[in-house]
């Protein structure tokens, strides 16, 4: 790859900075999409349900400790002019170094790139919100393969650290009735996808329950939906293939990010 062409696929959507995502974007109309701040969490936890999903204790208490996507943040800093460095490089670095801290409960560094954005409207408060993270219970099925032998306990390290940098999972998304159908859930989808994608991420999913109207919602989002039932595998995340089930009634959707072809696109 050229340095021309290096330097176009590295370039940030518009807009997409940590100050951005501390202070919000101005992406659907009167409305500011912004990462969760602890005044959130009851807006969230009144939210979330409508995605048929709870707000987790450990994300709360990330949120509120304000290590929730610390690592993204990294991955957001600075550019490619400048003395900082952003991008996947900063993202990793951060995540490394929370590993380091505390390998043996990964869960912790996980939370570092978990996702929680709001949608505030200037008059009516919280109206949406967007939880998406690394899901470390898909690394910890890939643990269970990992042959016993001299290098497991490497092995074990490889794929928890790939779980954590190779997928999140969109956990919820979820507007409030009254405000829907004005681009609020796109405008959260977009800026989780953009992201994870700055950050390097290779795939971007969740799994939907069966209700009208959801999967023509996440193809315009430009994922693909899967069958119902169907598995999804993790070959390109783990590098051995491996599949994963949604929940009873639930598809899978998607979109993946093969290296080299991220960040073009809005
Ligand atoms: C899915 C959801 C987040 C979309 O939020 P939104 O702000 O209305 O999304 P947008 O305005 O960006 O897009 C609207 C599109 O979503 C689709 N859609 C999603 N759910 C729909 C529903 N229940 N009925 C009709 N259309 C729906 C339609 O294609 C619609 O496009 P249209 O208005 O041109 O027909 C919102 O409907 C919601 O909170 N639903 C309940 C929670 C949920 O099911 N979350 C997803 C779980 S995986």
């Amino acid at each position: 790859m050229s340095k021309g062409s290096r330097l176009r696929a590295r370039k940030k959507p518009e807009g997409l900075s940590e100050h951005g995502l501390i202070n919000g974007w101005a992406d659907a109309v009167g409305v500011q999409v912004r990462q969760a701040q602890a005044g959130d969490l009851s807006a969230i936890a009144d939210l979330v349900p409508l995605a048929g999903v709870g707000l987790e204790d450990v994300l709360r208490e990330a949120v509120t400790a304000e290590f929730a996507g610390a690592a993204l943040r990294s991955g957001l800093r600075g550019g490619l002019r400048g003395g900082l460095r952003g991008g996947p490089d900063a993202f990793h670095r951060h995540l490394t170094e929370q590993f380091a801290r505390s390998f043996d409960d990964p869960l912790q560094a996980y939370l570092h790139a978990a996702l929680v954005l709001v949608a505030e409207h200037r008059d009516r408060g919280i109206v949406g919100t967007l939880i998406a993270y690394p899901p470390i219970n898909v690394a910890d099925d890939h643990l269970q393969v990992i042959p016993a032998g001299a290098d497991r306990r490497e092995a074990q390290r490889r794929v928890v650290m790939l779980g954590a940098i190779g997928l999140a999972k969109i956990k919820a998304v979820a507007v409030a009735e009254s405000e829907r159908r004005r681009g609020i859930g796109a405008a959260l989808l977009k800026r989780c996808r953009q992201i994870y994608v700055h950050c390097g991420y290779l795939l971007l999913y969740g799994a939907m329950p069966p209700t009208p109207g959801l999967s023509a919602f996440y193809r315009r989002q430009g994922f693909d939906v899967m069958e119902a039932g169907a598995p999804m595998d993790m070959w390109m995340v783990f590098g051995v293939h491996s599949s994963i089930l949604p929940g009873a009634d639930e598809r899978f959707f998607f979109r993946r990010f093969p290296p080299g072809s991220v960040h073009r696109g809005g």
